[in-house]
């Protein structure tokens, strides 16, 4: 693996960076606050091109790659937690997929118009009983004619009330569980398509997680993608590159605590000193930045693989589970540097420690990720991913 970043991707990173302090940064600690959609800053990522990197320009992307995709979304997390997320979930867990195992006609109609920004796409697999517990799908499609006739709830979904299209996993065939399972993109309007109740959250509290209503929501056969079975694979596929991108979420998080755990020890006197010239201060700083690198390292390596075209599921996993568990403990040590003023919202560590949280949640658990990892390790593998 290279460690140096090619001219491309350093020119993503330096774009990434400089619009998430100069127009995010500024709002975060607000939308943060209110829990408001920033449809304003989302739209010029979009113009920026940083909602479909990986996607060809052909179907309206960047056509970067997937270290470009990772870089830049350290960046906008590093800024805003929320941002990160609306950019992953549209880049990974929607277009990746439907680049993937779309038709042209598909990634013209349901790709080209998210991956350059215009609108955005959400993944809709959980339900209320299928969290971890992903194979144990409810909401149902069955055939009618040249349609499909779907009913269901898919609940905690990413963007699911600002997306225009949703990738919604349905069972098709209930005796063959998951191998009944397919993936089909739902557009908003669809009559009995709704959007029920928006949770109120901890953290990234300026994105917006919904519940998908499907009430004989009547969807074309053309809007299936991939074939009839196949959806829990794609699931599982788009996942897999999905950890990659929280991953890099959760090291934003982390480097952006980090970065204001070691600027307030330059500025604040305890016993007469700066605080960063007490060890015990600075153990805390050393072993931040020791973790956070190797959680970037994590990061850059299994996009690395992805980009290459090798198995990156365990790599993937494992960046997703350090990354996570990295930000979390990055997080609370910034607390604890910051004293009471880090259990305030101005010094805007309490932000990171509660967007922090959801990295170890979303896109499979901590404890998911190890059972991935552990299935590697003792041979149940199947070549996938
Ligand atoms: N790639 C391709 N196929 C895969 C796969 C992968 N990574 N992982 C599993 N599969 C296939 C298996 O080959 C198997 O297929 P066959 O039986 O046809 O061979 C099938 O899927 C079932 O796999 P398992 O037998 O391993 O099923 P399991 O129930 O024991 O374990 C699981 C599956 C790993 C726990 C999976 O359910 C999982 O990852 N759960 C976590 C779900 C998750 O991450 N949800 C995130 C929701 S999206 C989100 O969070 C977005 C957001 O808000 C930001």
């Amino acid at each position: 693996m290279k460690l140096e970043l090619s001219a491309e991707q350093q020119m993503i990173q330096a774009m990434a960076r400089e619009f998430a302090d100069s127009a995010i940064k500024p709002i975060a600690a607000e939308i943060d606050r209110d829990a408001r959609f920033p449809h304003e800053t989302v739209k010029r990522m979009g113009e920026l091109g940083l909602m479909g990197i990986a996607v060809p320009e052909r179907w309206g992307g960047s056509g970067a790659d997937a270290v470009s995709y990772v870089v830049a979304l350290e960046e906008i997390a590093r800024a805003c937690a929320s941002h990160a997320v609306v950019m992953s979930v549209n880049n990974s867990l929607y277009g990746d997929p439907l680049l993937r195992y779309g038709t042209d006609v598909q990634r013209e109609r349901f790709l080209k118009p998210v991956a350059s920004g215009h609108t955005h796409g959400c993944f809709a697999l959980t339900e209320p009983q299928a969290g971890s517990d992903a194979t144990n799908q409810a909401t149902l499609a069955v055939r009618d004619g040249a349609d499909y006739i779907v009913n269901g709830r898919k609940r905690f979904i990413t963007t699911g009330r600002e997306s225009s299209f949703a990738l919604v996993f349905c069972q098709t065939d209930r005796a063959e569980g998951h191998r009944g399972i397919s993936a089909f993109v739902v557009e908003k309007g669809a009559p009995g398509f709704t959007v029920g109740k928006t949770e109120d959250k901890l953290g990234i509290r300026a994105s917006d997680t919904a519940e998908l209503i499907f009430e004989d929501c009547r969807v074309p056969a053309a809007n299936r993608l991939g074939d009839e079975g196949q959806g829990f694979k794609i699931a599982m596929t788009a996942i897999d590159g999905g950890r990659i991108g929280i991953a890099a979420q959760a090291v934003g998080i982390a480097a952006g605590a980090y970065e204001r755990s070691v600027a307030y020890a330059r500025e604040r006197k305890a016993f007469g000193v700066l605080i960063g010239q007490h060890q015990m201060v600075q153990w805390m700083l050393a072993d931040m930045a020791t973790a956070i690198d190797g959680a970037r390292l994590l990061t850059l390596r299994a996009a690395t693989l992805k980009d290459g075209g090798r198995p990156y599921r365990t790599a993937a996993a494992m960046a997703k589970l350090f990354a996570s568990e990295t930000a979390m403990k990055v997080a609370t040590d910034a607390i604890q540097v910051h004293g009471g003023y880090g259990f305030i919202r101005e010094y805007e560590v309490e932000r990171a420690f509660r967007d922090a949280k959801v990295t170890q949640l979303y896109e499979g658990t901590s404890q998911i990720q190890k059972l991935v990892i552990a299935r590697d390790l003792l041979g149940d593998h199947d070549g996938r991913a």
